[in-house]
């Protein structure tokens, strides 16, 4: 059984993926800004500890509490949501740093010795924002094709290395980073659905692993569509969250993980259009 660390693990999908893999009998490393996931690896068995992804000395300290690791789990993350232009710079920059920088960041720390031992797994829980781009979500996506596009030219690097690198892309999952966000034409996810994708790349690796699945069927079909078609579908499938999230909704979320100013332009909003009303929120 290995080692696996894994980063934003207090609640949501990391909290499940924990869940998961001690279950599978593997070793934890947990790590997040929150204090309580040191209880939570208590209970797992394993070690947690404080660990902010944007901060190296954190990240280095998190990382020497165990003599190796085998598997990384990327998967901090932030999002801000609301029109493009009334999105706080600070905001924005909140994002790169903890989606981007804070997967570069361990990727490049736990490599060497993956290296060394030609053998290792780094596993990043991106997003379908990786590949599609949601209105509303635009500083989140460019975050989430970062991660993307930056892993994909890291993976040719590493060919021959005997270190594997995964992307897991789910589509909306009810956590509180979801909070009331639309998740358009399709079924929101439950933070276990991305932890079984999670679990079945750690038995079998791949790169690309969309949660559910159908959604690459659904890239295929817009890579074959001249604009107006991709349009219509965009306006069938993905979801609009200028005009259907929930300021309110969001107002405690974003002023926890990105500070009170992303959300002092929606305390007290309602959302900004009732024509959405009838698709699912959290
Ligand atoms: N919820 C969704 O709809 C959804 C969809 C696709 C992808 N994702 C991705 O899944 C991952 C987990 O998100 P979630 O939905 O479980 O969110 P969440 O808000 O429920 O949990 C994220 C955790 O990350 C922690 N965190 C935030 N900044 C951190 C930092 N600087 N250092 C360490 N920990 C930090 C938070 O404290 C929190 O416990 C994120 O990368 C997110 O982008 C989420």
């Amino acid at each position: 059984m290995s080692t696996v660390a894994i980063t934003g693990a207090a609640r949501g999908i990391g909290e499940a993926i924990a869940r998961a893999l001690a279950a599978r009998g593997h070793t934890l490393l947990l790590g997040d800004l929150d204090d309580s996931v040191v209880e939570l690896a208590a209970s797992l068995g394993g070690v947690g500890s404080v660990l902010d992804v944007t901060d190296q000395a954190s990240y280095e300290a998190w990382l020497a509490l165990v003599p190796q690791v085998d598997v990384l789990v990327n998967n901090a993350g932030v999002m801000w949501v609301g029109p493009f232009d009334e999105e706080p710079t600070a905001v924005a920059e909140r994002q790169f740093a903890v989606n981007v920088h804070g997967v570069v960041r361990g990727t490049r720390l736990v490599l060497p010795a993956m290296r060394a031992r030609r053998s290792g797994l780094i596993v990043t829980v991106a997003s379908a924002a990786s590949v599609l781009a949601p209105a509303g979500e635009a500083t989140y996506a460019a975050t989430k094709h970062a991660v993307h596009g930056w892993m994909t030219a890291v993976r040719q690097e590493l060919v021959g290395s005997g270190v594997e690198l995964a992307l897991v892309m789910p589509t909306v999952v009810e956590t509180e980073l979801a909070a009331g966000t639309s998740s358009g034409g399709v079924p929101r996810l439950s933070p276990e659905d991305v932890a079984t994708a999670v679990v079945a790349v750690l038995d079998k690796p791949r790169f690309e692993t969309f949660v559910p699945a159908r959604v690459s069927v659904l890239l295929r079909l817009l890579s074959l569509l001249p604009q107006g078609g991709k349009d219509a579908m965009y306006r069938r499938l993905v979801p609009d969250q200028v005009r259907s999230a929930d300021p309110a909704a969001r107002a405690a979320y974003e002023a926890r993980r990105l500070g009170q100013e992303a959300v002092s332009r929606t305390a007290g909003c309602q959302p900004r259009s009732s024509a959405s009303r009838g698709v699912p929120r959290s």
